[in-house]
């Protein structure tokens, strides 16, 4: 079997054939891997019937898995896996999508110091209306900005913060132990890919104010980045099938969870993610 990357067209994103990460992986597969994941950010990998181990397995070729901070949707046997479900044991759905945060553009962890590499999601049930997952490539945002913004935000910082992240999500307050898990930390704005070099705008909605400004003037600037940096013409949409595998890497690109109806439709993810570096 010959491992095959395919471009979609009119995107950035890429389809990985010929290959069963099941089973296992190559030293020359997960050399294509990675290039293709440097190169197009999102890699979708179809017909992977993978269990939770071996999507644990295929994570840690990558780097150190990171556990979730909110404890209450971790896997009970594997903590680095997370289930995002809105469904019940009982095969009924709670009519509630699992995590609020996620429908609004983010990019994973930027609320932490060493935020995620790649976070790697499989999706054992899926929406037959909504749910698609959509990406935004935050190094073609940040190149088609014009210079004088290139100027404006070169140095600057933005705060990220847990707390604030859920209040602008309307999802339930972060709990004291989060609190104290995941303090404010400042990233640049403007940040270097550690490994391509390349520019990208790092922001989503963990994203608070722009340190040394005032906070509306901050939240405005980083509102209008993110609106340049997820029109339309910038996005990948994933329509899910089963047995999808999607990576993508954090560090360049931004995404979200299309809405969906979480009375009717089902939908599960499992994940695993990836620790990366502090961002410069
Ligand atoms: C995530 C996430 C989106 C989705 O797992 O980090 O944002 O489509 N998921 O479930
Ligand atoms: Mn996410």
């Amino acid at each position: 079997m010959q491992i095959t990357v395919k471009p979609f067209e009119n995107s950035f994103a890429a389809e990985i054939g010929g290959i069963d990460i099941q089973n296992s992986v190559n030293k020359q597969q997960f050399k294509i891997i990675h290039e293709s994941f440097l190169k197009h950010k999102v890699l979708i990998f179809r017909n992977q019937p993978l269990d939770d181990e071996a999507h644990q397995n295929f994570g840690m070729l990558f780097g150190e898995l990171d556990g979730h901070i909110n404890k209450s949707t971790r896997h009970k046997a594997l903590p680095s896996v997370q289930v995002f479900s809105n469904v019940k044991p009982n095969g009924e759905t709670t009519g509630v999508h699992p995590e609020k945060g996620t429908q609004v553009w983010h990019t994973d962890k930027s609320y932490t110091a060493t935020p995620s590499l790649t976070t790697i999601l499989r999706s054992p049930e899926i929406a037959r209306v909504g749910g698609d997952t959509l990406f935004a490539d935050m190094t073609r945002a940040y190149d088609t900005l014009s210079e004088n913004m290139k100027t404006d935000i070169e140095n600057l910082f933005a705060v990220h913060d847990w707390v604030r992240s859920r209040e602008k999500s309307n999802e339930r307050a972060a709990t004291p132990d989060e609190i104290k898990a995941a303090p404010p930390v400042k990233h640049p704005i403007v940040r270097t890919h550690p490994e391509t070099g390349k520019k990208s705008l790092y922001i989503g909605n963990h994203s608070s104010h722009i340190l040394g400004m005032k906070l509306k003037e901050g939240e405005t600037i980083l509102a209008d980045l993110e609106a340049h940096a997820t029109k339309q013409d910038l996005i990948y949409r994933h329509k899910w099938q089963i047995d999808d595998v999607l990576m993508w890497d954090n560090r360049c690109t931004m995404h979200c969870v299309e809405p969906y109806d979480a009375a009717k439709e089902k939908r599960s993810v499992h994940r695993v993610v990836v620790k990366g570096d502090a961002p410069v």
